[in-house]
């Protein structure tokens, strides 16, 4: 039997979202990729970096992306988030195709990137929509430090509160426009372990309350486990260079949330590993059955003489 691991969040609102953003039956965007290819210039010419990428990411789906360093993840978020144009293919949320920066879209990275001078709901206010009246403003940046568990930090600066605090901070801030498609690149990257579990509980609250369709780059196996529908497992074009960018893509079993323990994601995490180049070692060999036990012999006495003949 595998015991539930659940690690407390911190204090998050579960309710209390307004209806426009509390709603499960808001629709949301799902992202589609058409044949995506990025490359850039090297001395050597054109280097692909992603290639022949193509995938549907259905509202709401909660997708982790993994792979080696260098493979190209930061890069595929860059284009979803419309700050980077793809070489080849096409980008679509809900259906439009992708020109730029798109206001359904928001993105948070492994460090805050908070403005130091400027108090977390000052920090959170900025990722409000444009035209947000200041009212409806102050309420919203409210309810989302209430979200994160962070009321009580509202006026504090970046320097002055925790790197977990600040990475709520940032997440609200992601959140303020209530996105259609959350971008999230190594988003716990940089905390430590316990505040990185907490941090998935709370994304997941989250989720659960706003069903946002979420992209989500880790290099935590264990935690695109713990959090994804399904696992884009991503290539390096450098070491497979006529190979496409997706190496595979693996559909996580087991309602959200899921019991850290689960023993029947242990095969997925090894083959995830397995293709990060991390290989378990092989089972163990059969053990060898276990030889009836000899009956004792009697002690001999231990010989003290040495008889000599003579
Ligand atoms: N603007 C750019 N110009 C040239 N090369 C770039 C540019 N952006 C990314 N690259 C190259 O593309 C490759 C993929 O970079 P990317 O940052 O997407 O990797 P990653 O998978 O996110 O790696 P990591 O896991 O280390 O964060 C790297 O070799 C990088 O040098
Ligand atoms: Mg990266």
């Amino acid at each position: 039997m595998t015991s539930t691991v659940h690690v407390d969040s911190a204090p998050v609102a579960r309710s209390g979202l307004p209806e426009r953003h509390g709603s499960s039956s808001t629709p949301r965007s799902g992202v589609r990729l058409e044949s995506i290819a990025r490359s850039f210039p090297s001395a050597q010419g054109a280097r692909d970096v992603l290639r022949g990428l193509d995938l549907d990411l259905p509202s709401g789906e909660i997708l982790a992306v993994v792979g080696p360093s260098g493979c190209g993840k930061s890069t595929l978020l860059r284009l979803v988030a419309g700050l980077d144009s793809p070489t080849e293919g096409l980008i679509r949320i809900g259906g439009t195709a992708i020109r730029g920066t798109d206001p359904r879209t928001a993105v948070a990275f492994q460090e805050p990137r908070l403005l130091p001078w400027r108090t977390l709901e000052h920090n959170v206010a900025l990722g409000l929509p444009r035209g947000t009246g200041r009212r409806e403003g102050r309420e919203r940046v409210r309810e989302l430090l209430q979200l994160v568990g962070l009321e009580h930090a509202a006026t504090q600066r970046p320097r002055e509160v925790s790197g977990g605090m600040a990475q709520r901070a940032s997440l609200a801030r992601a959140l303020a426009r209530s996105p259609e498609v959350l971008l999230l690149d190594e988003p716990f990257g940089a905390l430590d372990a316990l505040t990185r579990l907490r941090m998935q509980d709370l994304l997941l609250e989250i989720h659960a309350a706003e069903p946002t369709t979420v992209l989500v780059v880790t290099h935590d196996v264990e935690e695109a486990l713990y959090l994804a529908d399904r696992v884009l497992l991503l290539r390096s074009l450098l070491e497979d260079p006529a190979a496409d960018s997706i190496a595979r893509t693996l559909e996580v079993p087991g309602a959200r949330p899921r019991d850290r323990a689960d023993r029947s994601l242990a095969e997925l995490r090894v083959e995830l590993l397995a293709g990060l180049g991390v290989h378990s070692p092989q089972p163990a060999q059969p053990a060898q059955p276990v030889q009836p036990a000899q009956p004792a012999q009697p002690i001999q006495p231990a010989q003290t003489t040495t008889e000599i003949s003579s």
